[in-house]
């Protein structure tokens, strides 16, 4: 053993830098009055770090731009698009592919020719838009999450996996007909952002070959759940990332991915496919709605800086000093005294509220208290993952049925913050769990009737 052991280093140094703002308390407190207490109606310029999301949200590489300023824009068969093209089937191994700007634009595509009214698709957990886009397509969204993922607190290494018992009880039984797609989302982005084990990928598609269900992914973060796998499964130790991503797409038929985290770019996604058919009708439908196969709502210096990112996101060094990064301020959190979901994942850190301000009941909405608090007091704006984004209200606004657990999402740009940053979330965290009674809970003042955590408006039930 060395007598002593270095931080581990991200790859890089920065080069371009960008002005963060910082407000006074009062100033603070007025933006998020006149928000209406939702973090989705700040203006980003109200905020000192923001953890709202890893989506788009990545700083580009060197290498990034100077692909860009190459970017070919013509409008069919452009260099940039072979360039994506070859970097994607190289990856995934795919023969069809298909370009996307984001993530959701893929979903309603490849939903609309996959699954007929009345199907069911399966998953460990839907994202929300999925859900979406899955309900839209006319079908039932059924979410099999594994028992362990249950238990926040238990340090199981694949608490994202599908729960594959209840995945062949419904395969083999009365609603084994309906079952149109099996999508697994990797990492598990619902459910704490743990990851999938190759052993789950691979019992799943043995299950959906069985059965004749096709197996897809959402490998919105298909680095970091091969990162994690490295990690956590020896028998993995000696493979590389980008190999154990490539394998988790082999185990499909197909995928449908948003490149805004992975991609290490702030928009993009695309289509993979194993199935002629399956593409031609997806092609007919993207060449209507997004555009033409060869760019499909990207530009081309998109693809440029997409060819790029999927490239350096699997870098071992990389992925080494991102997962370090996020376990380092977990570690910082959990001994300011808020315990965070375990093990801690890549993309973020979902903070337990509910334990944290046990003076608040779900229908004072923990969360989102903490969350506001986090910005009234540090700038800090996070995500509710509790009972306003999740429970069930009546036509007055009041809570009927809570969501299961009361979390804050703390989402980790990728190469934007350093640890000095994390260190003060860690220090304003540590303020609130002090003395966590003076954190107010929120009643709903308006709610529209759907998609309710973006628009919705509150007020603080104290002060
Ligand atoms: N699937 C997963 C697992 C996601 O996390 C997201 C987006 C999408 C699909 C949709 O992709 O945004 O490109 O249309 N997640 C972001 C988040 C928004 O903050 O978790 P998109």
């Amino acid at each position: 053993m060395p007598l002593h052991s270095h931080p581990v280093l991200p790859p890089y140094r920065i080069k371009v830098v960008e002005p963060i703002p910082f407000l006074s308390p009062a100033e603070r407190r007025r933006a998020l009055d006149e928000a209406g207490y939702n973090p989705f109606n700040l203006r980003a310029d109200q905020i000192t770090i923001d953890l709202l999301s890893d989506s788009g949200t990545g700083a580009t590489s060197a290498a990034q731009e100077a692909g860009a300023a190459e970017g070919d824009e013509s409008y069919a068969g452009a260099r940039s698009w072979f360039r994506f093209h070859d970097e994607l089937r190289d990856l995934t191994g795919y023969p069809y592919l298909l370009p996307v700007h984001q993530g959701r634009a893929g979903e309603r595509i490849l939903f609309a020719s996959l699954l007929k009214p009345g199907q069911i698709c399966l998953s460990n957990t839907h994202f929300d838009t999925t859900h979406a886009n899955v309900v839209l397509a006319g079908a039932e969204a059924r979410n099999l999450p594994c028992p362990e993922a249950a238990d926040l607190d238990s340090a199981d290494p694949f608490k994202g996996n599908i729960d594959l018992v209840a995945l062949e009880r419904t395969l083999a039984g009365p609603d084994g007909d309906r079952v149109g797609v099996v999508l697994m989302t990797i990492t598990n982005n619902g459910l704490g952002a743990q990851p999938v084990s190759m052993a789950n990928l691979e019992a799943t598609r043995e299950l959906c070959r069985r059965h004749r269900v096709p197996f897809f992914l959402d490998a919105a973060r298909f680095a970091e759940n091969a990162w994690l796998v490295v990690e956590r499964d020896p028998a993995y130790r000696d493979w590389t990332p980008r190999q154990v991503a490539t394998r988790a797409f082999e185990l499909a038929d197909g995928c449908v991915v948003s490149l805004k985290k992975d991609g290490l770019s702030a928009i993009g996604g695309f289509i993979g496919l194993r199935d002629a058919d399956l593409h031609a009708s997806c092609e007919a439908n993207l060449i209507a709605t997004e555009g033409f196969s060869t760019y499909g709502g990207l530009a081309g210096h998109d693809l440029e800086r997409l060819a790029q990112g999927v490239r350096e996101v699997v870098e071992p060094d990389y992925l080494r000093a991102r997962a370090a990064s996020t376990a380092r301020l977990a570690r910082l959190i959990n001994e300011a005294g808020v315990q965070t979901v375990q093990p801690a994942g890549i993309h973020a850190l979902y903070l337990n509220a509910g334990r944290l301000l046990p003076h608040l009941s779900p229908a004072e909405f923990p969360g989102h208290s903490l969350g506001c608090q986090l910005f009234l007091d540090g700038g800090i704006r996070s995500a509710e993952l509790g009972s306003l984004y999740l429970g069930e209200m009546d036509d007055e606004h009041r809570l009927v049925a809570p969501a299961p657990f009361e979390l804050v999402r703390l989402a980790i740009p990728r190469r934007v913050y350093t640890d000095t940053h994390f260190e003060y979330v860690a220090s304003v965290l540590a303020d609130i769990a002090k003395d966590p009674e003076r954190v107010s809970g929120y009643r709903i003042v308006s709610s529209p009737p759907l998609l309710r955590h973006f628009k919705v408006r509150l007020a603080p039930l104290a002060g």
